[in-house]
């Protein structure tokens, strides 16, 4: 796989260092709660299980799998629930984890719904956001700025491949352009 990143951008022990430091905020932010910690399939996967073991009060833990109806989700507000999260959101504190942010919509929607559903608070966690945001988002966790380009490694993809590198790199344009 190495050959096809274009370059590491974040290695595992930056990454592992930055999140220890979120799972130590969210302790402090968190104490004498146990908030629910959703995990965004399948994107999230690999920085959740860090992320999750880097907090130090109980959490609960929940999976969910979403996808947004593109462009048209700006006007239609729609989000598609491909893996529901099978708990009742009513008066838990959420955090919703997520690998990267970009256009922000899925998000929005999402937190949005929780909020709709009942949760007390909904906070979000992102590993990476890009500088590309159509929507003004709430963000209250955030491992790393990146530049605009497509990143992939410790849960993210491309086409379902390189999510275990345990780096994240640039993926090489011919890779993509093919
Ligand atoms: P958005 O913020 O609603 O536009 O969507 C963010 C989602 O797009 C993420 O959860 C990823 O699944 C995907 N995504 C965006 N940028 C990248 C990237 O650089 N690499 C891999 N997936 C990406």
């Amino acid at each position: 796989m190495r050959q096809d990143i274009e370059r590491i951008i974040l290695e595992p022990e930056r990454i592992a260092q930055r999140v220890m430091a979120l799972g130590k905020e969210i302790s402090e932010d968190y104490k004498n709660k146990a908030p629910l910690l959703i995990c965004i399939l399948r994107g999230a996967v690999i920085f959740y299980s860090d992320l999750c073991r880097a907090i130090n009060i109980p959490v609960k833990m929940g999976f969910v799998s979403l996808s947004s109806y593109g462009e048209n989700s700006e006007s239609s507000g729609l989000i598609k629930i491909r893996q529901p999260l099978g708990w009742d959101p009513i008066n838990e504190d959420i955090i919703i984890i997520e690998d990267i942010i970009d256009t922000g919509l899925t998000m929005n929607m999402y937190r949005q719904l929780l909020l709709e559903q009942g949760a007390r608070s909904v906070k979000i966690c992102t590993l990476l956001k890009k500088p590309s945001q159509k929507q003004e988002i709430a963000l209250t966790y955030k491992g790393f700025d990146i530049e605009n380009e497509f990143v992939v490694g410790y849960g993210l993809d491309f086409a379902e491949r390189y999510r275990n590198l345990p780096y994240i790199g640039v993926l090489k344009k011919e890779i993509y352009a093919k």
